[in-house]
């Protein structure tokens, strides 16, 4: 039976707390692929197409095709940073895209401004800027950013708004009892608790205006059970954490594989290089734990040692992330993999990745926006581990282990699709043989 989603007529309103880097990417891309000068390459929701019923049948739209998502021409953008650069001046400072390519869109990418920003430089050390607001406690900050919010929607006419944080990654923190419950939590933003990140009150703003949330970065913004109690009270859709890009989702393609022919694995040594403002930021040794604990839950998941103890018992698991600024956002990274086969003999694998970390993670804030929205208008609300495709650590309900293996992810998220569609569920098991052929 199909799901009843409500009509995504009307504009959508991405707001992306950091317009950065990544942020801008992905506003760029969109603004090109609708005045026909770009290709949305990677996008899912864009590119992207599903398969339907028996493969007799062959029916294979795209995704944008089977499921009622929001039009490309349909969204508005709008944005927070510390810093007063207009999206064409940080698109410009990023240095991602092609300067060329950027002036063509400059009318569209000047107009948007980032407003004032939620910021303490306690959970960001690197960093320093100007445009930031100030209150006298961190609800304050809240309101002041519900207030945003509902400005920008009026202003834009925009009948639905999604919020994907893509500002910087933060220092590391712990869930306490202050993130145990809404009421504790509420408590901590009147009190101005220090256990209060920026991201979080984003995070609190949005759900609490029942504004789907996806969280881009490895810090907690949602992560913890006050958020997610919020989330089912205002019937909101929620994910995290931190893109799944670069080194992590070559990791999540070539592990699943490593474990599926039972080749063992004692050894995976991962370091990178990059010198943008994210690289910066992570040079901070409090920032860095925050990733590093967000990038090395991958390989226990996928490789479950505890079922394979011969194969993946005594896997060292080591990440370096270096910044270095000749790179710019061009990240390079390399793994060693240190593997064995027939008899315990030893073999090794060499990735090296010669990547561009925003064009990787601009198209995945798209789709998150679109696909959460989508969720919203189907009455979808809590945490959407159908997503986890798109996170490097995503964000599962209580006593659930997250599912990092990306194929596993990619089945998951297309069932999802299918079950809204109220298409029959495809799942390649062998019976499928004698009921599709
Ligand atoms: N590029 C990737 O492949 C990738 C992958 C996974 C996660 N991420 C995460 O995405 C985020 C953005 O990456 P980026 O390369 O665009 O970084 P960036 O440094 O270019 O952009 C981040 C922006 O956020 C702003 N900012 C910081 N704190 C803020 C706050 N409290 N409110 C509003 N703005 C704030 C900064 O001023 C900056 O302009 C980072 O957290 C990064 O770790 C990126």
């Amino acid at each position: 039976m199909k799901t009843i989603i409500e009509s995504q007529e009307g504009r959508l309103g991405i707001l992306l707390p950091g317009l950065g880097a990544v942020a801008t990417t992905m506003i760029t891309g969109v603004l090109a692929s609708r005045k026909g000068i770009g290709l949305p390459i990677g996008s899912y929701t864009q590119t992207g197409s599903i398969r339907l019923g028996k493969r007799t049948e062959n029916r294979n739209p795209r995704i944008k095709d089977f499921v009622p998502l929001a039009a490309m021409d349909e969204i508005v953008f709008g944005g927070w940073d510390i810093f007063e650069d207009n999206a064409y001046e940080a698109a410009s400072n990023a240095g991602v895209i092609d300067q060329q390519l950027l002036d063509k869109l400059q009318p569209e990418l000047s107009v948007i401004l980032p407003m004032k920003a939620v910021f303490d430089k306690k959970f960001v050390h690197n960093l320093d800027g100007k445009n930031v607001k100030s209150a006298p406690t961190k609800m304050d900050l809240a309101e002041a950013l519900i207030a945003d919010m509902k400005d920008f929607k009026e202003k834009n006419h925009c009948s639905r708004l999604v919020m994907v944080w893509c500002a910087s990654t933060e220092t590391y923190l712990e869930v306490s009892d202050v993130h145990q419950s809404l009421e504790a939590f509420e408590d901590g933003l009147r009190t101005n608790h220090p256990q209060i990140a920026p991201s979080m009150i984003y995070a609190y703003a949005a759900i609490k205006s029942g504004v789907p949330f996806a969280n881009g970065a490895p810090n907690l913004s949602c992560d913890f059970p006050a958020m997610v109690e919020l989330a089912k009270l205002t019937k909101t859709p929620i994910g995290g954490k931190d893109f799944k890009t670069g080194q992590t989702l070559m990791k999540t393609i070539i592990a699943p594989g490593l474990k599926a022919r039972n080749l063992g694995v004692n050894g995976w040594f991962s370091t990178n290089i990059l010198g943008n403002r994210d690289g910066e930021v992570l040079d901070d040794p409090e920032s860095f734990k925050t990733k590093e604990v967000s990038k090395l839950g991958s390989l226990d998941s996928i490789f479950e040692p505890e079922l394979n103890p011969d194969l993946y018992r005594n896997i060292y698991h080591k990440i370096r992330i270096n910044y270095y600024p000749p790179r710019g956002d061009n990240k390079e990274s390399w793994d060693n993999i240190d593997i064995f086969g027939w008899l315990g003999y030893k073999m090794q694998i060499k990735i090296n990745f010669l990547c561009r970390d925003s064009i990787l993670a601009a198209p995945i804030v798209l789709d998150l926006a679109l696909l959460l929205d989508l969720a919203k208008r189907a009455g979808m609300s809590g945490i959407q581990e159908w997503l986890s495709f798109f996170f490097k650590s995503p964000q599962a309900a209580p006593g659930l282990e997250p599912q990092h293996d990306l194929f596993r992810q990619l089945m998951k998220l297309e069932n999802t699709l299918r079950y809204l569609q109220g298409e029959n569920l495809i799942t390649h098991l062998g019976l499928d043989y004698y009921e599709e052929d």
